[in-house]
């Protein structure tokens, strides 16, 4: 049926200008298919935060549509939205349950009993590798661990969108190969639709089923690249060659264009 292929996230001639300010975001045009993650790569500056705050609602004068399954965002609060904010955004004052605890109250998770409630916060902290934090204060631990905390929260939230500003940055290269993969193994098998914000080329591969690139001339419209390795194996996808000629075409609209 042919309004199926409507569903989704659609950003259509999204402008946004902060107060007396330049044009953070011109114009952009993007559709993201319900069930489907996208990364997103572009240079500092660019609007990469300002997009997903944009759709989150915390960006509120905006020029432009974003609709989810056809229905304005934000004005329309059946849609949850889960942000992993590039700060984490955790309260300082609440330790970590009790930040997940909060979200979840007020994301309305109503429908669990209180035990669930509690065994959810708990799985999410475990799958994250920090259940040994549940009781610490977000300013008693490194950047790494807050990030995962704020990736537990927004999962645990159990959101229609999940909007992820470099929610890796933070981690060693071990650990965050690892929380890929974990991250790739929940999406997998609960497909929210999701964008994925970073810096990095090889976790833009890795993780979107399309890479947009975002450029530094707010003008030019966004670029979208189709990702073939998306469907195969994390440990099989490094050493492929079709790897190594995505990174290549990307870090050529790099050079050209950031
Ligand atoms: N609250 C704000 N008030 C005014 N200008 C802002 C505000 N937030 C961002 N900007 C400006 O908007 C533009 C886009 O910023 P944004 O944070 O979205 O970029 P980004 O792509 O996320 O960058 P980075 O990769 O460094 O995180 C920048 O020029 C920035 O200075
Ligand atoms: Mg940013």
């Amino acid at each position: 049926m042919s309004y199926l292929r409507n569903r989704g996230l659609d950003i259509r001639n999204l402008t946004v200008e902060y107060q007396g300010g330049q044009a953070a975001l011109k114009s952009v045009d993007l559709f993201l298919p319900e069930h489907s993650i996208y990364t997103i790569l572009g240079p500092s500056g660019c609007g990469k935060s300002t997009l997903l705050r944009s759709i989150a609602g915390l960006v509120k004068t905006y020029h432009g549509e974003i609709s989810y399954n056809g229905k304005a965002l934000p004005e329309q609060d059946q849609v949850l939205i889960g942000l992993v904010p590039q700060n984490y955004g955790l309260l300082p004052w609440k330790t970590v349950q009790s930040n997940i605890r909060t979200a979840m109250r007020i994301s309305n998770s109503g429908t669990l009993t209180k035990q669930q409630q509690e065994q959810r916060i708990t799985n999410w902290l475990e799958s994250m590798g920090i259940a040994d934090l549940a009781h610490r204060y977000p300013l008693s631990l490194s950047g790494g661990q807050q990030q995962r905390v704020a990736i537990a929260r927004a999962f645990a939230i159990s959101p229609q969108i999940m909007l992820l500003d470099e929610p890796f940055s933070a981690l060693d290269a071990i650990t965050r190969e690892e929380i890929q993969r974990i991250f790739l193994g929940n999406w997998n098998s609960l497909p929210t639709t999701t964008l994925f914000v970073t810096h990095d080329v090889e976790e833009a591969i890795l993780l979107g089923e399309k890479i947009i690139m975002m450029t530094s001339n707010k003008e030019d419209p966004l670029i979208v690249m189709d990702n073939p390795l998306f469907s195969i194996k994390p440990e099989e996808k490094r050493d492929s060659e079709q790897f190594f000629q995505l990174s290549k075409e990307i870090r050529k609209v790099m050079q050209e264009k950031w």
